[in-house]
């Protein structure tokens, strides 16, 4: 039977210590890190994930804004709302919750986000420093991975590691955050996509595999080695009429096939989920700390 790598009492263990630090800001500094999240439009999907993005937030004793815009607003208007942002010292992280309606250009939102309250790391600066080696933010999933593994000790250092998926939110910054010369990191990678050949054969060489294509239950028992660990990053909204939303979460692993094979394996729900929040709040203190230049 595989150990169940849970998120949640790593998010807590995390959330914890951000706790502690903010109460000591507060009581020697009198100032609380601020986070702003732009919601724009009604996903419903992004509207759960804001949400419990401003509960965190508020049990840790963050300051922290919803900004919620109709899927009908111009670009110009989130344009100056970022930058509104951008200059309110209350605001020390800024997100703005992707996808984005077709009609607002994805990049020149984030390019407007200021770098150094960039919480989500998707500004090219912060990609560049992740690529060259000098991390600023990292992008919330990426690091909740390594955090989720370097709770569970599981070694990655020489692991031959297989991602599915080239996403700028997960693929890409893993991939780059794995094969950095620094502890937690050092493995080999191989980064696979919609036109990668003989998929099955190159995630069966995996000793971690992360599957994080949007697609659910892809991964079967077939795919994986035997006694590897399984990061599964896919949330997706599957019909269920027996249940009372009228839908069930599953991952990008068909998790009842391979459990018994694999030596740990995420949740899903309860896995990498609770890890982004924990990782956002990470970033947001460290973008506090960065802009107030207190410890
Ligand atoms: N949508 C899904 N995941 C994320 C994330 O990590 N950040 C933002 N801004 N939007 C998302």
């Amino acid at each position: 039977m595989a150990e169940l790598l849970k998120g949640k009492e790593v998010r807590e263990k995390i959330l914890a210590q951000v706790e502690k630090d903010v109460q000591r800001a507060k009581k020697t500094q009198g100032v609380v890190p601020g986070l702003k999240v732009l919601l724009v439009g009604d996903d419903p999907a992004s509207e759960v994930y804001v949400r419990n993005k401003a509960r965190a937030c508020e049990r840790i004793g963050f300051h922290s804004e919803i900004e919620h815009l109709p899927s009908s607003v111009s670009q110009e208007k989130v344009l100056q709302q970022i930058d509104d942002c951008n200059q309110d010292d209350s605001i020390h992280g800024l997100l703005v919750q992707l996808p984005l309606p077709d009609h607002i250009n994805e990049d020149r939102i984030i390019q407007s986000i200021h770098p150094l309250k960039d919480v989500d790391g998707f500004h090219p600066e912060n990609v560049g420093r992740l690529c060259i080696g000098t991390p600023r933010f990292v992008p919330c999933t990426a690091l909740g991975i390594i955090e989720i593994l370097k709770y569970h000790d599981i070694e990655i250092e020489g692991k031959d590691v297989v991602i599915l998926g080239r996403s700028n939110l997960v693929g890409k910054p893993l991939l780059n955050l794995l094969i950095q010369k620094r502890p937690y990191a050092n493995a080999t990678v191989t980064l696979c996509h919609s036109r990668t050949r003989n998929l099955a054969e190159k995630c069966r060489q995996a000793d971690i595999l992360v599957a994080a294509i949007g697609k659910p239950e892809f991964v079967d028992g077939s795919m994986v080695k035997e006694d590897s660990v399984i990061i599964d990053v896919g949330i997706n909204r599957v019909e269920d009429s027996s249940r009372e939303k009228g839908y069930r979460l599953v991952g990008d692993v068909k998790f009842a096939d391979i459990e018994e094979k694999v030596q740990a394996i995420t949740p899903v729900p309860g896995g990498v989920g609770p890890m982004t929040i924990a990782s956002l709040m990470m970033n947001t203190w460290q973008a506090f700390k960065l802009q107030t230049g207190l410890e």
